[in-house]
């Protein structure tokens, strides 16, 4: 099986939010923002947007007929600023007009005055002053500050770790369309149906039932839909239910980038201790996550930094700092890995900083403390079934390890213009929402009188493929083709209280449910066969499609049984709930049990480094990742690849360069860059643990999602690795990410005009 929708991505013709016919009198909405980062605002004045012919309707935040404020953790942001606006672009009004570019044109026209406030960026100033959003929470295990004596070596530094657009390719958007008695029908490109749903029927002051949110599919989501795709369709629903009128917003990509949140920055300060041996005895860090002006998913997303704080190291001393600082910068928001990969980038900053210090490469100390079976992390969970060891050894063994040192050396010194680098990155990722109510999944099964099935799930399909592995588990589940079988939109009508699609775990937990509404099912099928073919239920099975008796084909085919049970009242439908056993988890207890199993992987990147331009390029990726028992290959391997690439682009080209007063400069990708297919390493290595089976998966298998954005991170440490073979140094700061020109500044003594040593060789 491939990606149900390949054929239609292809051909063009696959429908996403405003490619669906637009329906008569539909309006278009465009935002007015703010013109500078943080100030009150003294006067708004919309009048001359409001004179223009073909404007239908102006709205701002006195306009919201129920709750002005939205989010999802705590509802502390207005859905248009009113009296104070906290970032560069803050939506202050919505301009509904008969066309897209007259709404923008009557924008320009709206006038505000604002008393600037000063600006912060940086979340470090913000934890000066005081501005965080939640209690700063100290997280420890052991007690670091005993063994900084017994170790052999410490280390200590900083980093500044930058954010990551989202740079899906279908900005923010959605259509509301009014319905009769006062309902609408909201069509949005969102992470979280049910969210968006709650939210705008709390805005609109109206009962959940009377909103109904369909999704087909998303051009990408990576999180930046899971909260941040609620505030446009709750300004379309209003505009819609006001006008009476369909109302669609899109954002174009400058909007986009300049309005809506990103990963979160971090800046970090650690300290690592460790035996001459190599052993891991103490780390100490913390994290000042740039948290944007609001809370969004903010206090999630830092309590994930701090559950993979240790990423897949065994470390008995640990000591985390916690802190969501205010910035005046759109809320940063849910990115793929979901904070675990800043919390994942610091360590492996330390781990290399002793082995620059130790004169040792990093990859000695990484294996010598990988976790293991029984391993209690410092939030309390035990390992079991940890397979971080074997991903590191099968892929030791397959891209040779032990010779990679040997080779980039002997290229480094026989090479002076260029440089090579490697890095090793072993990932281990805890599955589940950490908020663990989250952790539900519905499905609903349709077998319709003709054999044909349909599938609803609280699953958005994102591009991700879970439309696919729905369709597949169904399939599997009743012995038919998955032509058979078709995955309907996600409509909060057909499934109740949807989960955000977050987490790598849609295709585990709809999955399940969808494997618990096929058995419901398949037991009514198999009572009717039996009947039918004079055998006992539990000796039925379907194979392509045929009945099967005691494992011999009959005459039966899946046709004539589904209509054989119509005909005798049997039920063809059924809905699926699942949750997966034995999560809890508190943080403020030590004993918890956040996660259903874990995703592990080892993978190995070099690069080689043009040491006359700065430019570099990632020559290979190797990885070893468990996968489970994979549900469908090729869209594994998309994800794999994919999650790679976005890992890359963040730690190497993707820079969101800010001004001083607040404001994105890189806001087009024009200036953004994104790895493109060509970026990526020609030799790109996948190799998925055999015999892996996942007793926690559907059909076997393991989350897929996330996990592999954090081998990108290696290609930094391999950047810096061939730096170091040019000019070795030790940063002041860590800084990422390595862009060509960083790379070029680090190249060279660029504070003396003359040229340091090394280019001298040149
Ligand atoms: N892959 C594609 N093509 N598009 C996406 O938007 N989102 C990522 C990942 N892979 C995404 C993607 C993120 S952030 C998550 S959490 C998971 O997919 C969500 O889907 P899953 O739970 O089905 O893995
Ligand atoms: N991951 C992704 N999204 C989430 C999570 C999480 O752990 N918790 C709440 N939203
Ligand atoms: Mo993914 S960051 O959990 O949407």
């Amino acid at each position: 099986m491939r990606h149900c929708d390949s054929e239609l991505h292809v051909t063009g013709r696959s429908e996403y939010t405003d490619d669906v016919a637009p329906p008569e009198g539909l309006l278009h909405g465009a935002v007015f923002g703010s013109p500078i980062a943080h100030g009150k605002i003294r006067n708004l004045d919309t009048s001359a947007a409001n004179a223009i012919e073909g404007v239908r309707g102006v709205f701002v935040y006195d306009d919201i007929p129920g709750q002005k404020f939205i989010g999802a953790v705590i509802q502390d942001e207005p859905l248009f600023a009113y009296d104070e606006v906290m970032y560069h672009e803050h939506p202050i009004v919505l301009i509904v007009a008969d066309t897209a570019e007259l709404a923008r044109k009557a924008a320009k026209l709206c006038k505000v005055e604002i008393d600037p406030l000063p600006i912060t960026v940086c979340p470090r100033e913000a934890y000066k002053a005081g501005d965080v959003l939640q209690e700063v929470r100290i997280f420890e295990k052991g007690d670091v500050e005993s063994v900084w004596d017994q170790c052999d070596y410490v280390l200590e530094g900083k980093i500044d770790l930058a954010g990551q657009d989202h740079t899906y390719l279908e900005t923010n958007r959605a259509r509301a369309v009014p319905k009769e008695d006062g309902q609408v029908k909201v069509y949005s490109s969102t992470q979280s149906p049910s969210a968006g749903q709650k939210t705008i029927a709390a805005v609109l002051g109206i009962p959940m039932h009377k909103v109904e949110v369909d999704v087909k599919r998303l051009g990408g989501g990576f999180g930046g839909k899971e909260d941040q795709a609620t505030h446009w369709a709750c300004m379309a629903s209003l505009a819609a239910v006001k006008l009476q009128r369909p109302v669609q917003i899109v954002l174009n990509r400058v909007e986009d980038m300049q309005m809506t949140g990103k990963r979160h920055p971090y800046k970090q300060d650690f300290k690592i201790g460790l035996s001459k041996e190599g052993e891991i005895l103490a780390f100490d860090v913390a994290h000042y996550q740039n948290s944007g002006a609001y809370m969004d998913l903010s206090a999630p997303v830092l309590e994930r930094t701090v559950l993979h704080a240790t990423n897949a190291y065994a470390i008995p001393h640990v000591k985390i700092l916690a802190a969501a600082c205010r910035t005046h910068l759109p809320p940063n928001t849910a990115y793929r890995g979901f904070g675990g990969p800043q919390g994942m980038f610091a360590l492996e900053a330390a781990i290399y900083r002793a082995a620059t210090e130790m004169g040792v490469s990093p990859d000695w100390i990484q294996k010598k403390n990988l976790i293991q079976d029984g391993y209690k992390f410092h939030y309390g969970q035990v390992l079991k079934d940890c397979r971080m060891q074997r991903t590191w050894e099968e892929a030791e063994d397959a891209f040779e390890f032990s010779s990679v040192n040997d080779r980039v050396e002997a290229y480094n010194q026989t090479h002076r213009g260029t440089k090579k680098g490697f890095a090793i990155m072993p990932v281990c990722f805890g599955i589940s929402f950490t908020k663990t109510f989250l952790n539900q999944g519905s499905s609903l099964v349709h077998i319709y009188t003709d054999g044909s099935v349909s599938v609803s799930t609280g699953g958005i399909e994102m591009g991700q493929g879970v439309s696919s592995n729905m369709i597949a588990i169904v399939a599997r589940s009743f012995g038919i083709s998955p032509d058979r079988v078709r995955c309907n939109s996600t409509n909060t009508s057909r499934i109740a209280n949807i989960s955000p699609s977050a987490a790598s775990a849609t295709s585990d937990l709809n999955g399940n449910a969808t494997l618990i509404a096929c058995q419901e099912i398949l037991s009514g099928l198999c009572d009717v066969a039996a009947r039918e073919l004079g055998g006992k239920p539990e000796d039925i099975s379907i194979e392509n499609g045929i009945v099967h008796l005691s494992d011999n084909l009959t005459d039966l085919t899946w046709e004539q049984l589904v209509l054989k049970s119509y005909f005798s009242r049997v039920q063809l439908m059924a809905h699926g709930f699942y949750t997966p056993p034995g999560l809890h988890y508190d943080f403020t207890k030590s004993d918890n049990n956040p996660f259903h199993y874990y995703t592990y992987g080892t993978c190995l990147i070099e690069v080689t480094v043009d040491c006359l331009r700065g430019n570099y390029t990632i020559d290979s990726a190797k990885i070893v990742h468990d996968l489970g028992r994979g549900i469908i290959r090729s869209v594994d391997l998309g994800q794999v690849e994919g999650g790679l690439a976005q890992g890359i682009g963040w730690v190497t080209l993707e820079d969101l360069a800010y001004s001083d007063d607040g404001r994105l400069l890189s806001f087009a990708l024009s200036t953004y860059k994104a790895p493109d297919a060509d970026f990526m390493p020609d030799d790109l290595v996948v190799k998925f643990l055999e015999n892996a089976d996942n007793p926690g998966g559907p059909l076997g298998s393991k989350a897929v999602g996330e996990p592999p954005f954090m081998y990108g991170i290696g290609a930094y440490f391999a950047i810096q690795h061939a730096i170091d073979a040019f000019r070795p140094q030790i940063p002041d700061e860590i800084v990422s990410p390595m862009t060509p020109e960083r790379v070029l500044l680090s190249l060279y003594d660029v504070k003396s005009v003359k040229p340091a040593e090394p280019s001298v060789a040149l």
